[in-house]
């Protein structure tokens, strides 16, 4: 006979493989028992990084005796029980493996003892091997050390990187965990000091602050959006706020913290050209839907899971995060209102508290405080402020006003500044447009409504037709295109092979290099990946064709052509940024000028 039954020391030690990558993979599955255990208080000591310590003691449900001995076998586990269980799973673990793993590769000691027991127990195991179990007089709830991490497999235990690094590891799991969970109170301790001290919080607007900094708190806003089944809350930086990484981006589903690449896509297309390639947002969402809707047995570290349905996981929470920033947009905000008062009567308001917040049983056991509905602090300042009647000002009115006093047509024009931007004033402060940006929005949203209508765009026909030779890839990728080309203005039509004549050109291309134009549109579009699809390619199209059609900076502009410029911008409907995510204009109240020139405090 060749083939063995593994015993299980060692199998156990080849499932820790999986489960535990480094210290911060076991402070994950540890911070995950005690959390399922309904703790409320969980404290986390680190040593070395965790390759010398790591504690976790909660006050969770504890085991008794027996279950604290098949605690540590293999598929052990108290969270399900049949099939059906596990396309259902609302608790955190499932697989019965992480402590017998951890324990195969560490110097592992579990202190456990539940309320009404008179004595807790304590099981000591030396890489995989039990040394002693006895009775101990301990607290309620589960205490686990884990010592000495892979000193058994050395392999293993040189692929550690610096103490620095893994802590820093330890720090982020906490927080992502904490983040999930605000009524618990966390504390993480790197060699006796103090990394975290998360008191448990009323709402996530404090422990965000304690985690993400404070300056992000003022740059933060709530999301709240439902639909059916499916419901999305959390936070979401105001587009101002950009990141170069995705760090600060803390997704959950049903609570658990994923990696999940469809949200992340979302989010992203959530903030629309408010954000360019390369630049990420802060946020915290929280996506929740039917336990069986969701697999999360797919990843060894449960770090990512798998919707039945992604697409209706992705329209919610991009349509969620489109609302919020719509809402923070006076511009969209009174267009928004509009046409809702239009249609009822009323001012659109604040989106409510999410029924989700309103935890039933099991839930509330397994999150003993889920995260409350919290306003942003700008909208809840708005909320509270009195408008001299006694009564509260809706936070939709004070937008409202806002976007009465802003309109651009209202601006005075004070003049251009380096051939690039236009200086303008409102009664509240002054105003510099970038007109290229400016132009270039102008232009994109009029193509993308001609586009829409499916009506071209007034074109100029050229004298001489310009012809295009492309190169085999290009050509297919562009004859794709020129419904595109078509709708923005640039008439093409195939001239055999590879070849293209163009015969006209739009009007605001006039007298540009047009061969130019088209071969670097397409080699952009290339570049980013046709991939995409064409839907995204061809709106690409479009922001191309504006931006190489829009005013350029450094060109000098009359009177009447600044002011039909800016009074364009009224009539769009993210007048806030460029296409590609670059705003087009900044502003400095009277307020914030004299706090700079130190007028005032
Ligand atoms: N801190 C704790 N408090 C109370 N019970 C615990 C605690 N940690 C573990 N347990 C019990 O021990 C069992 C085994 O834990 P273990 O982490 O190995 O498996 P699991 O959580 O069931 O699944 P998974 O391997 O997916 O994490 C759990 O099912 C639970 O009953
Ligand atoms: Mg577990």
């Amino acid at each position: 006979m060749k083939i063995k039954i593994l015993p299980e020391i060692i199998s156990n030690k080849i499932a820790a493989g999986e489960v535990v990558e480094r210290p911060s993979s076991v402070v994950k599955e540890l911070l995950e028992n005690a959390l399922d255990a309904g703790s409320t208080q969980i404290l986390i000591e680190i040593e070395k990084g965790g390759k010398s310590l790591i504690r976790v003691s909660d006050n969770g449900a504890g085991m008794g005796r027996d279950d604290a001995l098949l605690s540590i076998e293999r598929y052990a586990t108290s969270k399900i029980s049949k099939d059906e269980d596990l396309f259902s799973i609302s608790t955190f673990g499932f697989r019965g493996e992480a402590l017998p793993s951890i324990a195969s590769v560490s110097r592992f000691v579990l202190v456990t003892k539940e309320n009404s027991a008179e004595a807790g127990i304590e099981i000591k195991i030396d890489g995989g091997r039990i040394l002693s179990v006895a009775d101990k007089g301990s607290p309620s709830g589960t205490m686990v050390t884990v010592k000495d991490l892979f000193f058994n497999t050395p392999a293993r235990r040189k692929f550690l990187k610096s103490t620095d690094t893994e802590m820093g590891h330890i720090a982020d799991t906490v927080a992502s965990m904490a983040l999930g969970h605000t009524g618990v109170h966390f504390r993480l301790l790197n060699n006796g000091k103090t990394v975290y001290n998360l008191l448990s919080a009323p709402d996530l607007a404090q422990r965000a602050e304690d985690i993400l900094g404070k300056d992000t708190r003022s740059s933060l806003y709530r999301l709240g959006f439902s639909s059916g089944d499916i419901s999305v809350s959390g936070w979401i930086s105001s587009p101002m706020i950009k990141r170069a990484t995705t760090r600060g981006i803390y997704t959950y589903v049903n609570w658990r913290f994923v990696r999940d690449r469809v949200i992340q896509h979302a989010l992203l297309e959530g903030y629309e050209t408010r954000l360019i390639k390369g630049e990420f947002p802060v946020a915290v969402i929280f996506t929740k839907l039917p336990y069986d809707e969701v697999d999360v047995n797919v990843h060894p570290a449960k770090r990512e899971v798998r919707f039945s349905d992604r697409n209706k996981v992705h329209e919610a929470v991009k349509t969620a995060v489109k609302n919020t920033l719509d809402l923070l947009d006076p511009y969209k905000k009174a267009a928004a209102d509009f046409m809702q008062k239009e249609r009822t009567g009323k001012a659109s308001g604040i989106s409510e508290p999410l029924a989700f917040y309103k935890s039933d049983g099991k839930d509330s056991y397994l999150h003993p405080d889920p995260p409350p509905s919290v306003l942003s602090p700008n909208i809840a300042a708005a909320d509270q402020s009195d408008n001299g009647t006694g009564e509260l000002k809706k936070a939709s009115d004070m937008q409202a006003d806002l976007w009465e006093k802003k309109q651009f047509r209202d601006l005075r024009i004070l003049g251009q500044f380096h051939g690039t931007y236009i200086i303008c004033e409102s009664g509240e402060g002054i105003f510099l447009i970038d007109q290229h940006a400016a132009h270039e929005r102008i232009l994109y949203e009029e193509l993308k409504i001609r586009a829409g209508r499916k009506e071209g765009h007034p074109s100029q026909k050229l004298l001489v037709p310009e012809i295009i030779e492309f190169g085999y890839r290009e050509a297919g990728i562009f004859e794709k295109l020129l419904p595109d080309f078509i709708s923005a203005g640039i008439e093409v039509e195939p001239f055999g092979g590879n070849a293209f004549a163009v015969k006209s050109v739009p009007v605001f291309m006039a007298g540009k290099d047009i061969k130019a134009v088209v071969t670097e549109i397409v080699e952009k579009i290339i570049e980013t990946g046709f991939a995409t699809g064409l839907e995204k390619a061809s709106d690409e199209v479009l922001k191309l064709v504006a931006c190489h059609g829009a005013i350029r900076a450094n060109q000098n502009l009359s009177d009447k052509e600044i002011r039909t410029l800016v009074d364009q911008l009224d009539g769009c409907t993210m007048p806030s940024h460029c296409p590609h995510g670059r705003p087009t204009w900044i502003s400095f109240t009277i307020n914030e000028l004299e706090k700079f020139f130190k007028r005032i405090g």
